[in-house]
């Protein structure tokens, strides 16, 4: 059982997430949260299954993308291709100019690796701040988190309130499989970051990433020199009593 702030959307949202189909499901919300439902791409896999879904469908669901400034020329890439593709419009965020020249100009243009306040706070003004403008106003806010992602992603439920943000958390992709995405991927042709052929699993800001081995974790390549209980950028934080209190499962 769902159980959101509003009873309405948790009627909803036991509705349409039973049913199966998560493309379905996108489309029968799309039209209950017309202009107030948003997704969050970071041009991943799963995030590109997503975006297809939402692109050939032609849902009236905003598309948007954080551009922090540090990331790879193959997610640049990707982004371009998908532009092309489906000639949709992918909204974009920027870090606020101040901020950002204060703390490159006092701790230099790689501060992240100096500490992991300094990490953190470099996540904040480029990430963190800018989704807060994404989300101002939205009651809805579709991501492509899978289970399998990490640990602490592994209970969270497919449907959340985020307190932070007031917002419905949705994520339709969260019991999927990697070999499930790929293979959506492939048959549907959909172009993907060519960075995945390459041993990155997880792929966020260049300097944060690197490729991972065989065997190690899906979230190993994230800010690697940090510990894992402190690998998270604050885009996501998961606080399962919340969900608890409110009955969410
Ligand atoms: S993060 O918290 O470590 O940065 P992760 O890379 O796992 O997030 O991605 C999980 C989901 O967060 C993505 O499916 C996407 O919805 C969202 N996301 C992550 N990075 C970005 C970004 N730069 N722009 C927009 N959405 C993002
Ligand atoms: Fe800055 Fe690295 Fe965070 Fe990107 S992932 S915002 S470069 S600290």
């Amino acid at each position: 059982m769902y159980s959101l702030p509003n009873a309405q959307d948790s009627a909803n949202f036991i509705q349409l997430t039973t049913a199966g189909d998560p493309a379905e499901a996108l489309a029968r919300l799309s039209r209950l949260y017309e202009h107030q439902a948003v997704f969050s791409t970071s041009f991943s896999m799963e995030d590109q299954l997503i975006a297809h879904w939402i692109f050939t469908r032609d849902l009236p669901i905003v598309v948007f993308t954080l551009d922090t400034g540090r990331l790879f020329r193959e997610t640049y890439a990707v982004w371009s291709r998908t532009l092309e593709r489906y000639g949709k419009p992918i909204r974009t965020y920027y870090p606020d100019a101040k901020p950002l020249e204060d703390l490159v100009g006092k701790s230099g243009p790689n501060a992240f690796y100096q500490s992991v306040a300094l990490r953190k706070q470099c996540c904040h003004i480029r990430k963190v701040e800018p989704l807060g403008r994404a989300l101002a106003g939205q009651k809805l806010w579709i991501t492509g988190i899978r289970a399998s992602h990490s640990n602490n992603r592994g209970d969270i439920p497919e449907v959340e309130w985020d307190p932070q943000h007031q917002v419905i958390k949705y994520h339709p992709l969260l019991r999927w499989t990697d070999e499930a995405v790929r293979k959506e991927i492939q048959r549907l042709n959909i172009p993907y970051n060519i960075l995945h052929d390459s041993g990155f699993a997880s792929i966020g800001c260049a300097p944060c990433t690197r490729a991972i081995k065989p065997g190690e974790d899906f979230r190993a390549g994230r800010w690697w020199w940090e510990d894992s209980d402190k690998k998270e950028c604050g885009l996501h934080l998961h606080d399962p009593d919340v969900n608890k209190k409110r009955g969410t499962t």
